[in-house]
């Protein structure tokens, strides 16, 4: 599958989805490039046959494995990695390659615009979490005083490749990790992919066949793709795409990024459903929702939620990022969102304890998807405009 992104009129991402990253020719194409490799070390115990063949496709100047996790994504890692190309004098019409997952992507994409002021990018996203979000639309950042992503910026690589087979080896919470941007892609854009790709089946690793991710991955890039395509710098702040990430960020940084990225998003998606069932904005379908949601919680999600005597200084630090407001995305229905701001500080109070009601009798049952399957509401057809 091969999505093209216009992000300008000079520049153009190749997204492309694949079951043989060593068999695309965009990768072969690589080998005629001065090119630097950086990975996920993770990866050569899980596929170190893929990785040798990968490097010798690509033969090249050398390669720099890092350890990939939040504790990746800071600024020390950009220094280190901008010292590893000076040593080995990528030039600038060099490429340089990030394998892993959106910590690496994250990493790589900040030093490549650095570099000599730029250099050739490429992505090879290694995570379900990576392939469907964090190398689509050419934001990068790293964490910086304690607060997510503080600093970052667009640059758009060449080329993202999403090789399928990299998901087999991804651990269970990983998975769902990766699944929870899956739903708030289609969540807020497309009921009938939310329905194709997420309902009826077990939400997990086993629930999915190659071909059943290949569509997952593709449809999430695609979704996200046309989301961006009106604003492929993100320069509004109202933005759909920020479902659950109003509060997720704040849940990562106030667990000192223990919480992975897709658990804080999880439980944030809980936060603004809850927010929008405060606001007499849902419709019943989304309590079936937020129990699909419900039964991905880790217990992370439940170990890391703010207590509500912390959410007037959580209120507080968002509101000082954000002087125009804060803006929420609440769901009508599935497919079917709009952007709320300047939600009283009553409503929020009073769904942060129905959302952390949610979140602590939240049944674990994998089986929940099923609701979807018997419920009569979850027979979808397009929002009436
Ligand atoms: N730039 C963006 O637009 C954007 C969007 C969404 C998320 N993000 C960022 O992405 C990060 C989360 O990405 P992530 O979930 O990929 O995290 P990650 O990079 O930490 O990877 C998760 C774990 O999986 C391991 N791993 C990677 N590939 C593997 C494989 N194929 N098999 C087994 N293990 C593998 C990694 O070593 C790591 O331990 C967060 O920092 C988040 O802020 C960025």
């Amino acid at each position: 599958m091969h999505l093209p992104f216009q992000t300008d009129r000079h520049a153009r991402t190749d997204y492309i989805v694949s079951s043989d990253l060593l068999a695309e020719p965009a990768v072969t194409g690589w080998g005629n490039r001065d090119a630097a490799i950086i990975f996920d070390s993770t990866l050569e115990q899980h596929h170190p046959r893929l990785l040798e063949d990968f490097c010798r496709i690509v033969s090249p100047k050398a390669i720099l494995g890092v350890k990939g996790g939040e504790a990746l994504k800071n600024i020390d890692s950009v220094i280190r990695t901008l010292g590893f190309l000076a040593e080995i004098g990528l030039s600038k019409k060099g490429l340089i390659i990030g394998v892993g997952g959106g910590t690496v992507c994250d990493v790589v994409s900040f030093a490549a615009n650095l570099f000599r002021r730029g250099l050739g990018l490429a992505l090879v996203p290694t995570t379900l979490l990576a392939q469907i979000d964090a190398a689509v639309g050419g934001k990068n950042g790293v964490n910086f005083h304690g607060t997510k992503n503080l600093i970052g910026h667009f640059y758009h690589p060449e080329a993202v490749i999403c090789d399928i087979s990299f998901l087999q080896t991804l651990p269970g919470t990983e998975f769902v990790a990766g699944l929870a941007e899956a739903i708030k892609v289609f969540a807020v854009s497309d009921a009938r992919l939310f329905r194709d790709n997420l309902c009826n089946r077990e939400l997990s690793r086993s629930g999915f066949s190659m071909d059943s991710l290949s569509t997952l991955v593709a449809d999430s890039i695609r979704m996200k793709l046309d989301l961006l395509a009106e604003d492929p710098f993100e320069k509004s702040s109202r933005r759909l795409l920020n479902y659950g990430h109003a509060f997720a960020h704040t849940f990562e940084e106030e667990s000192n990024f223990a919480l992975a990225h897709g658990e804080a998003v999880l439980v944030g998606m809980t936060v603004e459903n809850a927010i929008a069932m405060e606001l007499g904005l849902a419709g019943p379908e989304i309590d079936t929702l937020q129990e699909l949601i419900n039964g991905l919680f880790t217990e992370d999600c439940r170990r890391y939620w703010i207590r509500r005597d912390r959410l007037p200084s959580v209120l507080a630090k968002l509101k000082s990022a954000r002087p125009h407001g804060l803006d929420l995305v609440c769901l009508r229905r599935v497919g079917d969102a709009e952007i709320v701001s300047e939600v009283d500080v009553d409503i929020i109070e009073a769904a942060w304890d129905r959302a952390h009601n949610i979140l602590m009798s939240g049944h674990q049952s994998k089986e929940l998807t099923s609701a979807f399957a018997s419920d009569p509401l979850c027979t979808y057809s397009a929002p009436v405009p």
